[in-house]
């Protein structure tokens, strides 16, 4: 649907935002892409065809699909001098923190060998940040335990050149589970794209002012951080583990929903969907592959998870209110399965939404419609007034 649309964060302004990239139903629970379920999509396609789709609209055929893998896979390294970079953080810094710099870094290498005006030149963009992504994020783990970084293996899919860069030793040939790539790559299709939500719109605003693209996605991974948002999948970890065995799951529960707590159910609500979201039945599917493949079923966390999900959606206040538990509340139970540490999630996440930022990026530059993002404001100060009258000056 294009038009006009409306937030209400408790005073009134309207923001008007066409696209024909995805379309999202919150009261009954759809998602598409380009007009495709994405239940068909996570079942059908991978994720690189689902890049296609969201740049190019339409899904690839067998020769258009083929030379895009050629692009990605003629992409896929960094350069040595913003590998560099890496060393300039602290072994301990998040992954995010890392993230925001290499990847605005990006324009120090290509801004100026890009016109934002050219269609060819905003694709190649594209190609390079897509491909780029697995390398960088999988650098920012290598990093943090001071391991070497792996190069990518041009020959390789999307999700196993990822966790091979990720999880693999230098010295050894890495032999990724099949089960365990596609159930990464099914979190990346999951996590492609998802209409304005806070860090698309980051990056749309930052974009309309002419930025280029590298430093308009790293202000949307510099949004997508908050636990509210991208944030969130680390944090249903961190809550899990807070809250620790299912003999106090009713605490937490109660906490959440005391007003006076600030205390949220992480994984739980969301700003559009008041249904089910339709990526958290799909990412559910995902888990139970992913524990039966690693016979984790017996995995405390994974037990407690299901439990709370059980009590919450019984629970009055949040039936009431249509909170279910949305696509974070289970993607970090599988990138835990998949041995991933719970600071990466949301550099996955980031890796992910990558396609969707350049995606929503593109269409805005190439809209001639396109102007400057200036939202403005329902201003609630003091009324205008001289300096004279400050009593004792
Ligand atoms: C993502 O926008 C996107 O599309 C985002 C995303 C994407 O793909 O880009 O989908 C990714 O960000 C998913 C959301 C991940 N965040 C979390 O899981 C964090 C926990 N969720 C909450 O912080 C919250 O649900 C929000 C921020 C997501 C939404 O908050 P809203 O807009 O306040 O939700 P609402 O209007 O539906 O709230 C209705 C009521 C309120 O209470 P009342 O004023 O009616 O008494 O429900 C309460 C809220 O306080 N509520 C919760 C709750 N979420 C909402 N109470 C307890 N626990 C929660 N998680």
């Amino acid at each position: 649907q294009t038009g006009l649309f409306t937030y209400d964060p408790g005073f009134t302004s309207t923001a008007s935002c066409t696209s024909k990239i995805t379309y999202i139903d919150g009261d009954a629970g759809i998602l598409l892409y380009r007009g495709y379920p994405i239940e068909q999509l996570a079942e059908k396609c991978d994720f690189l065809e689902v890049c296609y789709l969201l740049l190019k609209g339409e899904l690839p055929n067998g020769g258009e699909m083929k030379g895009f893998v050629t692009n990605i896979s003629q992409h896929v390294m960094v350069h040595e001098q913003l590998s560099r970079f890496y060393s300039g953080f602290r072994r301990d810094a998040h992954p995010m923190a890392i993230l925001v710099g290499v990847v605005g870094a990006l324009s120090a290498f290509y801004h100026d060998v890009m016109d934002i005006n050219s269609k060819e030149d905003r694709y190649i963009s594209a190609i390079r940040l897509i491909a780029k992504m697995p390398n960088l994020v999988a650098m920012c783990y290598k990093y943090s335990i001071g391991m070497p970084f792996i190069y990518p293996k041009r020959k390789l899919g999307y999700a196993e050149n990822f966790l091979r860069m990720m999880m693999g030793d230098p010295g050894d040939d890495y032999l990724a589970n099949p089960v365990l790539v596609r159930a990464l790559d099914r979190i990346l299709i999951l996590h492609a794209d998802h209409e304005q939500n806070a860090s698309t719109s980051t990056v749309r605003l930052a974009g309309s002012s002419g930025a280029n693209p590298y430093a308009c996605v790293a202000a949307g991974i510099a949004c997508l951080w908050g636990a509210a948002h991208g944030g969130a999948n680390e944090a249903v970890l961190n809550m899990l583990a807070q809250i620790g065995d299912v003999s106090r799951i009713g605490e937490y529960v109660n906490k959440a929903k005391d007003k006076n707590d600030p205390f949220r159910l992480m994984g739980f609500g969301h700003r559009v969907y008041k249904n089910y979201d339709p990526r958290a039945k799909l990412m559910r599917e995902t888990c139970h592959e992913v524990l039966n493949e690693l016979n984790l079923h017996d995995d405390k966390m994974f037990k407690l998870a299901m439990e709370l999900e059980r009590i919450a959606l019984e629970d009055p206040y949040f039936v009431e209110r249509k909170l279910y538990p949305n696509v974070d509340f289970y993607s970090g139970i599988v990138l835990r399965a998949l041995g991933i540490p719970t600071e990466m999630f949301t550099a996955i996440f980031a890796m992910a939404r990558s396609v969707g930022w350049i995606a929503q990026w593109d269409e805005m530059i190439s809209d001639p419609e396109m102007k400057i993002g200036r939202p403005r404001q329902l201003y609630q100060g003091v009324t205008a007034r001289d300096v004279k009258y400050i009593s004792g000056r």
